[in-house]
């Protein structure tokens, strides 16, 4: 049974995600509301893992149905360890990136189309975000803000590898607009913070009239 709400936060790097979390995460601390923050890939002992190998640098060679499978793995593992125990304790699940993620990257960004939504459905057996905000920024704006730090593995692609994450995230967008909440990344930190806590509210208050 699950009583607890599930968000994630997508978007391209440097979209401003962690920030939005944290954000969130103290919001719903004020209110009195338990709730966890996870990162994907990562969350767990073996997600964390998973992780190094995936975003090292010193794996140019990684095939790329490796690389959606590990990410595959990592959730899988995040699933059923700590997401559904958490939503079954009634917690809010704050989630850094989800299945989203790999749609756009690895489906999108590596071209491996509906392959990627089918390994996902394994890892992530019908466990879907209630919410998920995308923080939207061009990908010439996200690639400006790349170059300002050490980049890894996946960050370190192209621009026209970057450009079709972005494209695949706005499809995504369009074909769950019940799900995703499209957020213009370029307003200020005070504004998307508060648009998101608006929302994250609402949703906790319908569920706790249905509880
Ligand atoms: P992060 O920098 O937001 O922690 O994400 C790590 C990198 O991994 C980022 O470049 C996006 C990428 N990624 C994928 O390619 N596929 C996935 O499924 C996930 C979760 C992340």
């Amino acid at each position: 049974m699950r009583k607890g709400l599930f968000v994630s936060m997508e978007g391209p790097d440097s979209s401003g995600k962690s920030t939005q979390i944290q954000l969130l995460r103290r919001h719903l601390e004020r209110k009195g509301l338990d709730a966890i923050a996870l990162r994907e890939p990562g969350g767990t002992a073996i997600g964390e893992r998973i992780r190094a190998i995936v975003l090292d640098n010193a794996h140019p060679e990684m095939d790329y149905l490796t690389e959606a499978m590990l990410y595959a793995a990592s959730r899988a593992q995040m699933v059923s360890q700590l997401i559904l125990p958490a939503l079954a304790a009634g917690k809010t699940v704050i989630c850094d990136r989800f299945v989203d993620s790999s749609i756009a990257y690895q489906g999108g960004g590596r071209r491996l189309g509906e392959i990627v939504d089918k390994i996902n459905a394994y890892a992530v057996r019908d466990c879907m975000p209630d919410v998920t905000f995308l923080l939207k920024v061009e990908p010439e704006m996200a690639k400006d803000r790349r170059v300002l730090r050490e980049n890894d593995r996946i960050e370190s692609e192209n621009f026209a590898y970057h450009k079709r994450v972005c494209e695949a995230f706005l499809a995504l967008e369009k074909k769950y607009p019940r799900r995703i909440v499209g957020i213009d990344g370029t307003l200020s930190v005070e504004e998307i913070g508060a648009m998101i806590a608006e929302r994250v509210d609402a949703l906790l208050g319908a569920r706790d009239a249905s509880l």
